[in-house]
């Protein structure tokens, strides 16, 4: 039998070598050789082999690692089953791509999948965390290391990145995005597209990159995992759909739809989102796959019927892969051969998915990912360290530093303190791929044991991050007594973001607060290291605390960072992409809010009939785009034109200057006011910025230039158009940048 299946095999090879008379299917790229070959396979598979490329399961897992379903090999062998994810090591994907390509009929071979989301074994700050460096090409490097490792392991699809726009720091899934805008959102989804995918998808170090969660998954009905989205169409153009379309356009080769329903229509069910934009308006060309069984939850949904109705809304809407509902490998015969499908829809998919494994490589050499000396060499190695150790620094966010209390100096007795000093679990964050939570990463105490030596360094944990216990308080406040400095370590466990992880309250969970009221009554200098995966509400902290150091959760090199920026080894950088509010009551909060007709006058802040809380400002706490720095910085910003045409440029000047006494990096931001617009228009929007190294005394200049394209918006017909009218333009270090020009679009 095994040598009938390699003839086959080979047949299929020598068939594809040639392909130049391979069907050609009419709605597709002419020129794509991938097309051509995967018709060519398409043409020789059976209905149940078909649909077997359209199913993805787990491996499972036991106490060695990545294992397999028993009832999954049997799939497996019988051809059912195109893609397993959560499976990795070269030695265990060998096997179960050897059972697919040596003992199924036509010896397709599998692809593996797994969520490598911020590192795959050196592991990166939480993606949140990262975009905070608002550096793109960092953000391309972290992600071409994860692939890098990976697919050193076997892999060669990531389900990342995860471009949601979020602005409901209730959403525990806020940890893994971009923050809150657009526009930053959009590049770095370009940015970490481009560090997975690589330019060259055969490549043995690059892998199928995954926009998701399709669409406006981030906007969940009050900050709650898997809830209801509901908006205009026009809100989803304008805010949630484009880092989609980027990612699309930066060659993104799968999608991921959402669990949420959109407007009543399940994702996974919703075929506006799938043929309507995606695969008619964006004519994307690679595959679809579901999030977890999300095709078995429309049912729950109140959307299907029944498993098999279920399944066949999926594929109807434009649902290429199964991701572990079984649906497809159960029903999709019966509702193809009852005509509630049409198999050119399945052919559709199947080709989809096929092209991508042609583009892989996996049809030339189906083991080329699973290379057992590339596993050794390239995981973990020095060099990925360090870009982890320089990724966590740049992430990081000085949100208060009173009285030059940081940099500490190294003269300065310190104190340890709090439930994450010693941590090496959480420091890794969420979705930590096959990172080690147990002695790979670096805690804060380590960094300082390395800096210090054990003997001189005073800890004590105080607390646990949750819970009510108060009995490690005493040798908390002794151990402040006997230091001239106090660095607390604290936020939240990192279960208590990602996914299903919602809070009601934000707040530093636990009995922290108490332990920093407890240790700041000492009267010592007291400093906050955060990490935490979501926006806290942190006013009674910033009116308690010396200093603030936002440092999420820092990843594999998360201490030696840690204690590079307290130290002033690096001068932080970090500027936030989510608002922080004052209080969980403001969610959601963002910075691109409309004015309403009734905005908080300026000159009459305490006027009631207006759009304001009784006893909360309106403002965040910390704004989007905002982080200090162990200096400062001057800015003057000039543009050349008060008035301009669709085919004009505005050129925009910015001088920074470096005021202070250390060199240091600015993240030059410039947002935008349409002032009227026939749709309300946003108070601001972030339209430019670049990170500059700016040495101390030194200035930099820096050249914007927007045209009229800048100025477009979604009008009530859904066209996306310039108006003429008047525009301001802000410039600074933060969204609440001071106002610099104000000029005017005219007609031609
Ligand atoms: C999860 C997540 C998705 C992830 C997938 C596979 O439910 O929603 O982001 O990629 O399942 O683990």
């Amino acid at each position: 039998m095994a040598m009938k299946r390699i003839s086959i095999f080979l047949l299929l090879v020598s068939a594809l070598s040639s392909c130049s008379d391979g069907p050609v299917q009419p709605d597709r790229e002419k020129d794509s050789v991938y097309t051509r070959k995967a018709d060519s396979v398409l043409g020789l598979m059976t209905l149940e082999e078909k649909i077997g490329q359209t199913v993805l399961f787990t491996s499972g897992w036991d106490v060695t690692g990545p294992s397999m379903d028993p009832n999954y090999k049997t799939y497996l062998k019988n051809g059912n089953v195109g893609a397993v994810f959560n499976a990795f090591t070269t030695e265990y994907n060998r096997e179960l791509q050897r059972i697919a390509v040596e003992e199924t009929r036509l010896g397709i071979p599998l692809m593996f999948g797994y969520d490598v989301i911020h590192g795959h074994r050196t592991i990166f700050p939480i993606p949140l965390g990262e975009s905070a460096s608002w550096d793109l090409d960092l953000m391309e490097k972290t992600a071409r290391i994860a692939a890098v490792e990976a697919s050193a392991e076997g892999i060669n699809w990531t389900f990342a990145p995860m471009v949601d726009v979020a602005r409901d720091a209730r959403w525990g899934r806020i940890a893994e995005g971009a923050g809150e805008d657009t526009y930053l959102g959009s590049l770095i989804a370009v940015a970490r597209v481009k560090g997975f995918q690589g330019d060259d998808l055969s490549a043995s170090n690059t892998i199928l990159a995954c926009a998701k969660h399709y669409a406006a998954y981030g906007a969940a009905m009050a900050g709650r995992d898997y809830n209801t989205v509901d908006m205009s169409e026009n809100e989803l153009r304008t805010t949630y759909l484009p880092p989609f379309k980027a990612a699309l356009d930066a060659g993104v080769a799968t999608f991921m739809n959402s669990f949420n329903d959109l407007n009543g229509v399940p994702a996974t069910g919703n075929s506006f989102l799938l043929r309507d934009i995606l695969k008619g308006e964006w004519d994307f060309d690679g595959f679809v796959v579901t999030d977890y069984t999300s095709i078995n939850e429309m049912v729950p949904h109140g959307y299907a019927r029944d498993e098999k109705h279920a399944g066949e809304i999926a594929m109807n809407a434009g649902v290429d892969m199964d991701m572990q509902g079984g649906i497809y490998m159960k029903y999709l015969k019966a509702s193809i051969e009852e005509g509630k499908v049409e198999e050119s829809d399945l052919d559709d998919a199947v080709r989809r998915i096929l092209e991508m494994k042609f583009r892989l490589g996996l049809f030339d050499d189906p083991y080329h990912y699973l290379d057992a000396d590339r596993e050794k060499e390239l995981v973990l190695n020095d060099e990925h360290l360090e870009v982890a150790r320089d990724a966590a620094r740049k992430s990081m966010v000085l949100l208060k530093n009173d009285n030059a209390v940081l940099p500490l100096s190294e003269d300065k007795k310190v104190a340890l303190i709090g439930p994450l000093v010693k941590d090496e679990k959480n420091i890794i964050g969420n979705w930590a791929a096959a990172g080690d939570r147990n002695g790979t990463a670096v805690s804060v105490y380590e960094a300082f044991e390395a800096r210090f030596g054990k003997e001189d360094l005073l800890f004590a944990e105080g607390c646990k991050v949750l819970g009510d216990d108060t009995s490690g308080f005493d040798e908390a406040v002794a151990a402040a007594r006997k230091a001239d400095v106090v660095v607390m370590v604290l936020g939240e466990l990192e279960g208590m973001t990602g996914e299903a992880a919602s809070r009601t309250d934000i707040n530093l969970p636990g009995k922290q607060k108490a332990l920093i009221a407890a240790v700041k009554a000492t009267g010592k200098p007291v400093v906050l290291v955060l990490m935490n995966g979501r926006p806290l509400s942190l006013e009674w902290e910033n009116d308690t605390a010396d200093a603030i150091v936002e440092a999420w959760w820092p990843g594999t090199m998360g201490g030696h960072a840690v204690a590079d920026v307290l130290y002033g080894d690096y001068n932080p950088s970090g500027k936030l992409t989510v608002s922080f509010p004052r209080t969980v009551g403001q969610l959601p909060l963002f910075y691109n809010h409309k004015n309403t007709g009734r905005p908080i006058p300026p000159d009459d802040p305490d006027q009631k009939y207006v759009s304001r809380y009784l006893y909360t400002p309106n403002t965040p706490l910390y704004p989007f785009g905002y982080g200090l720095s162990y200096t400062s910085y001057s800015y003057n910003a000039t543009a050349d034109k008060k008035t301009i045409t669709p085919s004009d440029t505005l050129e925009v000047t910015v001088k920074v200057t470096n005021m202070g006494e250390r060199d240091g990096e600015e993240v030059v931001q410039l947002y935008l006011r349409d002032k009227v617009a026939s749709v309300t228009p946003p108070v601001r929007s972030l339209k430019r910025f670049e990170k500059v190294a700016v040495k101390k005394g030194q200035t930099r200049e820096l050249t914007f230039r927007l045209t009229a394209d800048d100025l477009k918006f979604y009008n009530e017909d859904l066209e996306f158009v310039h108006e003429p009218g008047v525009f301001e333009l802000f410039v600074g270090a933060n969204s609440d940048c001071p106002l610099v020009h104000t000029f005017e679009l005219v007609e031609e």
